[in-house]
C-alpha cells in the first residue's frame, strides 16, 4: 500500500478473484521442504499491471483504493494463478508411436526406451522443416490455450548434427507467446551407428557444442542406464560449461545410473525423472541448488514400467504403487522439485500441465499446495528465471492465468477439460476460452 494515499493509474487491473494466488518463494529460487505446504490464498483478490509487469497484487479493495485501470477484468468466481512453467519438453519432433503405447496398455509389448526414441529419431530426421516448425506452432498454441506461458524445449531427436542443428534452429526461431529456454540435448541415447565405439559420439556431441551454443541456453545430458555413464556426461558438461551453458540432466528414470548426484556436482539447473535415484544421490541433491523434475504424466504414459523398465520379457517391472512414498521421501529431503510435461511421443503424449497437476495429486498424493508451488515458482526455478516468471510479485512479468473455477484445489480436483479461461502473457490478452 502507498503510504501517501495517492491514487496511480494502471494498464489493467484483474479484480475480485475468488482467489489468487501469488506461489512466491520464500527465500531465493524455490520452495522446498516443509515450505511447499504454505500456500498463501489472497481471497476476492487483485493485481495491477503497467507495461506488462506487475505492479501490485493484494485484495481488491486494497487495489481499488490504491489505482485507477485504464483497463479492468472482472474475475469474480474465478482463480488466478502465474502462468504455468513448463520446464521439460521435447517439443520439436515429428510422428506418433500410439502403437507403441497401446502395446504397453495391453501388455502385448514392452518395448525400452532406445527403440522408441529411435523411431522418433528416424521420422524426425526424414522431416521438412517447414513440418517440424508448424507442428511445434500447433503445439505451443495449445500449451498457451492450457495456461503455460514459459517452457523449455530440447532437441534430441536429430542425434546427427544436421538434423540437431536443424532442431535448434527452428526451436530458436519459433515466434510464439509461450517463452522458451532452448536445449541442446545431444547426448540423449547413444544412436546405433556408433554402438561400436562410445566414445565417438561422445566427441561428436563436444564438437558440436559450439554450433548449438549459437542457439542454446542449455545442454542437456542424458545420465541414465539408457544413456551415458557419469564420466560420459563430465566430459560434455565440463566442455558445455566452458562455452558458457547452463546444463540440465535426464536421470535415473530407467535405473540408478548416479544422475541425482552428477546432476549436483555439475552444478546443474535440474534433473529429471529421479524415479530410480538412491538415497545418496537424494542427499546430495537435496544439499545442491539444483531442482528434481518429477514427472507424473510419464508415470501415467508408461504404466507400471516406470521404474525398471524392461525390454519385451525383461524382468516385471514395478507397480506404481509405490510412487506417493517415492513423492514423499523427495519433499521431505528438502530438495526443490518442480513438475513438467516431458512432452514427447513415448513417454509422455501431453502438451497439459494441467494435467500433470493433476496427476500429481492423483499418482503420487502430492498436496494442491505442493503441486501449485511445483508448476509455477519451482518449475520457474529449473530454467534459471523465477527472479522474473513463476509468481505473482510486483515487477514481475505479467503472466497469469484467470481459470474458469473457483478455487485452486478445483482446478487439481477436476479433470479432462481444459479449465483455462484467459490466459495473459506480458500483460496482454493471449488467449480466450480455449483460443
Ligand atoms: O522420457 N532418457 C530419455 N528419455 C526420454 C524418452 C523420450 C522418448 O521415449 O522418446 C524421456 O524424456
Ligand atoms: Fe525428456
Amino acid at each position: 500500500m502507498s503510504i501517501s494515499g495517492e491514487r496511480q493509474i494502471c494498464d489493467l487491473l484483474i479484480e475480485h478473484a475468488s482467489e489468487l494466488l501469488a506461489c512466491q518463494a520464500y527465500g531465493n529460487g524455490a520452495v522446498r521442504g516443509p515450505d511447499l505446504a504454505k500456500l498463501e490464498v489472497i481471497e476476492d483478490g487483485a493485481v495491477a499491471v503497467t507495461d506488462g509487469r506487475i505492479v501490485a497484487v493484494g485484495t481488491t479493495a486494497q487495489l481499488a483504493a490504491r489505482f485507477d485501470a485504464r483497463r479492468r477484468i472482472d474475475a469474480t468466481g474465478r482463480l488466478v494463478s502465474p502462468g504455468l512453467v513448463d520446464p521439460h519438453t521435447h517439443l520439436v519432433h515429428a510422428g506418433h508411436r500410439e502403437t507403441e503405447w497401446e502395446g504397453r496398455v495391453t501388455g502385448r509389448s514392452r518395448p525400452g526406451l532406445e527403440r522408441g526414441i529411435m523411431a522418433t529419431v528416424r521420422a524426425t530426421r526424414a522431416a521438412r522443416t517447414a513440418e517440424l516448425r508448424s507442428r511445434a506452432l500447433a503445439d505451443l498454441d495449445t500449451m498457451l490455450a492450457y495456461g503455460t506461458t514459459t517452457a523449455e524445449a530440447k532437441s534430441g531427436y536429430g542425434l546427427d548434427t544436421d538434423t540437431e542443428l536443424r532442431l535448434l534452429e527452428i526451436t530458436a526461431g519459433l515466434n510464439h507467446p509461450v517463452e522458451l529456454a532452448v536445449t541442446y540435448l545431444g547426448a540423449h541415447v547413444l544412436p546405433p551407428e556408433f554402438a561400436a565405439d562410445r566414445s565417438a559420439y561422445v566427441d561428436l556431441v563436444i564438437g558440436f557444442l559450439p554450433e548449438a551454443r549459437v542457439y542454446a541456453e542449455y545442454c542437456d545430458i542424458c545420465c541414465d542406464p539408457v544413456g551415458f555413464t557419469p564420466d560420459e556426461c563430465r566430459r560434455i558438461a565440463a566442455v558445455a560449461t566452458e562455452y558458457g551453458f547452463r546444463l540440465r540432466v535426464h536421470g535415473d528414470q530407467t535405473g540408478d545410473g548416479d544422475g541425482a548426484a552428477l546432476a549436483a556436482e555439475i552444478g546443474a539447473a535440474s534433473i529429471d525423472h529421479l524415479d530410480s535415484v538412491s538415497a545418496e544421490g537424494l542427499a546430495r541433491l537435496a544439499a545442491s541448488d539444483t531442482v528434481g523434475v518429477i514427472l507424473p504424466g510419464v508415470t501415467h504414459h508408461m504404466l507400471e514400467a516406470t521404474p525398471g523398465l524392461a525390454e519385451d520379457g525383461g524382468t516385471a517391472p514395478a507397480l506404481f504403487s509405490d510412487r506417493p512414498s517415492w513423492a514423499r521421501r523427495l519433499v521431505d529431503s528438502g530438495a526443490a522439485l518442480a513438475l513438467s510435461t516431458d512432452y514427447n511421443p513415448g513417454t509422455c503424449a501431453t502438451l497439459s500441465m494441467q494435467a500433470v497437476m493433476q496427476l500429481a495429486a492423483r499418482l503420487y498424493r502430492l498436496t494442491y499446495a505442493e503441486i501449485w508451488h511445483m508448476a509455477t515458482i519451482n518449475a520457474a526455478a529449473a530454467l534459471n528465471r523465477a527472479d522474473r516468471v513463476g509468481s505473482l510479485e510486483p515487477g514481475k512479468q505479467a503472466d497469469l492465468v484467470i481459470w474458469d473455477v473457483s478455487t485452486h484445489g478445483l482446478l487439481i480436483n477436476r479433470f479432462g477439460t481444459n479449465l483455462a479461461h484467459r490466459v495473459i502473457k506480458k500483460g496482454n490478452i493471449v488467449t480466450r476460452d480455449g483460443a
